[in-house]
């Protein structure tokens, strides 16, 4: 194989190669996306996500499943959400084998605590691929953990052949509910009693996210991390609206003062005074137009920072100042 450092970069994207295209289960397809020259890829860790640029104007978040030691490959798995916004219906519909595929380098909001205690696994369907990837990172580690994976039933299972050997070790639990969260697994149950130094991992669909947050409230700060892969019905925090109609954005560097109107979209706001904001999901999920400010009491809205790191970064596509002033580290 080519060693070659990574595939052609340009403007934080690379073209890759779609090399396969596989169906996994009912509506499920896993994409495996390599170097055209068969170069390593950008490193990854377990719990990181692409941008996938599926069209114009056209961009969707993916967690990379496979196993973070490989560097040939990147596999990400798309449910076709029939209600969803389009994604997943365009990847299922256009893509096909041989194409080019332009994506970002990976990026991680859902990070391990690795040398931690023992870590609880809980997918709930599609949100099995960031966790997928944690249970391999997990092994390779020879780490303490479990993995639940929560489905409708067996039709509806991804990845079953690549996760056989977690089973046999009786670290992976397959919980089904034919269609009645009822009948799945007891998460109350399971997650009432932390074990000393125990991290909890959830990825799902919105009433899964919730019940895994409901019961998981009474652990400890900082040992339960999750990731949304679709923004929740309701925001998590009231957006706080204040009576003054506008706040001034100070450049940092250069001491430049940006007046925003508070109906204004903070980064586009930002992008139109000529800063180099880049965004691609704007609903607070990808990371992307994170950016550090240095004085601000901000009205965070995005799903992905948790409480040490909104102490110092924003994401401008939906979150702002709730005060009259924000001071951007730019
Ligand atoms: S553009 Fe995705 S978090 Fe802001």
């Amino acid at each position: 194989m080519n060693t070659h450092p990574s595939p052609t970069e340009s403007g934080g994207t690379m073209t890759l190669l779609l090399r396969q295209i596989r169906m996994e289960a009912k509506d499920i397809h896993a994409y495996e996306l390599a170097d055209p020259e068969g170069g390593t890829l950008p490193a990854f860790t377990a719990g990181s996500h692409i941008d996938v640029h599926i069209g114009p104007n056209l961009v969707r978040q993916y967690s990379l499943s496979n196993d973070p030691a490989e560097r040939h490959r990147y596999v990400i798995a798309v449910l076709r959400d029939g209600r969803g916004r389009g994604g997943s219906k365009a990847l299922h519909e256009r893509f096909r084998v041989g194409d080019q595929v332009t994506v970002s380098a990976p990026r991680n909001h859902f990070e391990l605590a690795e040398g931690a205690g023992k870590a609880i696994l809980i997918a709930g369907g599609i949100g099995i691929t960031p966790l997928k990837a944690m249970a391999h990172r997990l092994a390779a580690l020879g780490a303490d953990f479990e993995l639940h994976y929560c489905a409708r039933g067996p039709e509806t299972v991804a990845f079953e052949g690549a996760l056989a050997s977690f089973a046999e070790q009786q670290r992976l639990h397959y919980h089904f509910d034919g269609g009645d969260p009822a009948r799945g697994l007891d998460l109350t149950a399971l997650l009432a009693t932390q074990e000393a130094g125990s991290h909890l991992y959830y990825c799902g669909p919105a009433g899964f996210m919730d019940a895994c947050g409901r019961a998981s409230a009474h652990w400890r700060a900082g040992t339960v991390h999750s990731e949304h892969f679709k923004v929740p019905d309701q925001p998590t925090v009231a957006a706080v609206e204040t009576d003054a109609s506008s706040f001034v954005v100070e450049v940092a560097s250069t001491g430049q003062k940006i007046t925003v109107p508070r109906s204004a979209n903070l980064a586009t706001a930002l992008q139109q005074a000529g800063l180099p904001i880049s965004t691609s999901c704007e609903s607070g999920l990808c990371g992307t137009c994170k950016t550090r400010y240095l004085c601000g009491d901000i009205d965070h809205q995005d799903y992905i920072l948790d409480e040490a790191a909104r102490r110092e970064f924003l994401t401008p596509c939906v979150s702002r100042p709730r005060g009259a002033a924000l001071v951007l580290d730019l």
